[in-house]
């Protein structure tokens, strides 16, 4: 019989548990590579529990590449289970706002992604094989022809209403109940979040954001004369509270918002914990910052536990929570959204001013598709590719590059953050990469003054043989700048 300690979060599916209680054993050395894992049947037995719930548990565990299925013998701990490198530690910025003045590379970088000879490997995009690519078409085609009239005429804001009940309905698995009248359809996340900005600050306003950030919220900063107040993160809890409340103490008036990612952060991957959502939302509170808190990852969870977001725990409707589609179903439709909280009417306003109107085919599809497209379904199998991909490319880094080299470990997203020694130029490497056909997103352009500059961003969202070979080439690339500066 397997005895099976281990505190296991109790809101987790059975196979999630069955699957922890695995893993429990393994990082404990109960079970050492190369032992077989107890039967299906057996184990269903001894856990009570059925033996889909085991068969889902072992094809979890695989996928997280701890165990391995032996053809007519059953499952194995991995002989070589994976060795990941050590996580990135991210630097202390100065706590004073600064003005933002992106560099070229960033916009070379954008155009990189027009660039069809290159494997890119730089910009966040989903897997568009992933993506529900037919059943959507086929549902826009038919929504089409339901609704002839209302697809050719305006969705004023907030927009289109069977959209904003099906948004409403999911929020609840996030842990906020709010009515379709509390959210305003937007053209993708970055429209949500420019909207939240215009509405909150004005010239020379300071924003308090995570470091390093998502490099178009330093665009967003830059172009509307704001500037940036940047708060150290870490790759597993994300964003400093203890950091954050100082520059707020010290910046005391001049901050006007703050950005959040609070589940897996782009390009760190981190994720808030609950304890420190509800933190934040009152910290930010006491100090009158209203919070603009992005969740376009938070689908994405390698676990089906979907987590919370900080907007749970808003009472007072500081927070502006903004989201999109556009990592799930379908970047190019641009169907995103937010709950604005108290500034809910200014945002419907801004929206109106700016651009009248979402397009409406898209927003009807997308309702379609909440409601009738086994969208739950399509997040399960996504997330598990996802995970799986990640595994392989952090592995396959820890392999490829040099030694000291550091890898987030994502709990849900695409893409990896990976920190490597300070003699390795991340330009010069994606300078020297983009001749070797290969496209990535050099750290430095994720901070206001060129921070990060020995580090990369990584989309790991896909794996195939030739991600496998630009890891590679990656790897011996990072190494030769190394070899030639110790010269
Ligand atoms: C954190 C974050 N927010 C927003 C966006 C853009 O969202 P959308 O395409 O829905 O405007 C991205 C895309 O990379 C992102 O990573």
């Amino acid at each position: 019989m397997l005895e099976m300690n281990g505190q296991f979060d109790e809101r987790l599916p059975l196979y999630e548990k069955v699957a922890g209680k695995i893993s429990f054993l393994i990082e404990k050395g109960t079970l050492r590579p190369g032992d077989k894992v107890p039967s299906i049947r057996n184990l269903s037995k001894q856990m009570q529990v059925s033996i889909n719930t085991v068969k889902e548990a072992y094809s979890l565990l695989e996928d997280r590449r701890l165990l391995e299925a032996r053809p007519q013998s059953g499952y194995y701990v991995r002989a070589r289970l994976p060795e990941l490198p050590a996580e990135p530690v991210v630097d202390r910025p100065d706590i004073n706002p600064a003005e933002v003045s992106l560099s070229k590379v960033y916009q070379e970088v954008m155009m990189d992604f027009h660039d069809q000879n290159l494997l890119q490997l730089g910009i966040a995009v989903p897997n568009i094989d992933l993506l529900p690519v037919e059943k959507l078409h086929r549902m826009l085609a038919r929504e089409i022809r339901r609704f002839p009239t209302q697809a050719v005429s305006y969705d004023l804001p907030p927009g289109n209403l069977r959209l904003r009940k099906q948004v409403a309905q999911r929020l609840l698995l996030s842990g906020c109940t709010l009515s379709p009248d509390q959210i305003v359809i937007t053209s993708g996340c970055v429209e949500a979040v420019v909207l939240s900005l215009r509405t909150l600050c004005k010239p020379g306003d300071a924003v308090a954001i995570e470091t390093p950030v998502y490099f178009n919220f330093l665009q967003m900063i830059e172009d509307l004369g704001l500037k940036a107040l940047e708060i150290p993160a870490s790759p597993r809890g994300g964003i400093s509270l203890e950091a954050l409340e100082y520059a707020l103490e010290r910046n005391a008036g001049e901050v006007k918002a703050c950005i959040v990612l609070s589940n897996f952060n782009n390009p760190l991957g981190s994720k808030m914990s609950d304890e420190d959502k509800q933190r934040l939302v009152q910290l930010l509170d006491g100090h009158q910052v209203p919070l603009i808190e992005d969740d376009i990852y938070g689908d994405l969870s390698y676990s089906d536990d979907r987590p919370s977001v900080a907007k749970a725990y808003d009472k007072t409707g500081n927070v502006l929570l903004c989201s999109s589609f556009s990592k799930t179903v379908a970047p190019g439709y641009r169907v995103g959204w937010i709950a604005a909280g108290r500034y809910q009417k200014q945002i419907e306003r801004g929206k109106m001013l700016g651009s009248v109107a979402c397009a409406s085919p898209p927003q009807l599809a997308i309702a379609e598709f909440l409601a009738n497209g086994g969208y739950d379904h399509h997040l399960r199998s996504i997330r598990r590719v996802y995970a799986r991909q990640a595994a392989q490319m952090g592995d396959a880094i820890g392999r490829a590059f040099p030694e000291g080299t550091r890898v987030s470990r994502p709990q849900g997203g695409f893409v990896l953050w990976v920190e490597m020694p300070e003699g390795v130029d991340s330009i010069l490497l994606y300078k020297k990469a983009k001749s070797h056909g290969v496209a990535i997103a050099p750290g430095s352009i994720f901070s206001v003054d060129g921070k990060y500059r020995n580090c990369i961003r990584l989309n790991a969202a896909s794996w195939a043989p030739a991600v496998e070979v630009a890891i590679d080439t990656l790897g011996k690339l990072a190494a030769e700048q190394l070899n030639s500066s110790s010269r």
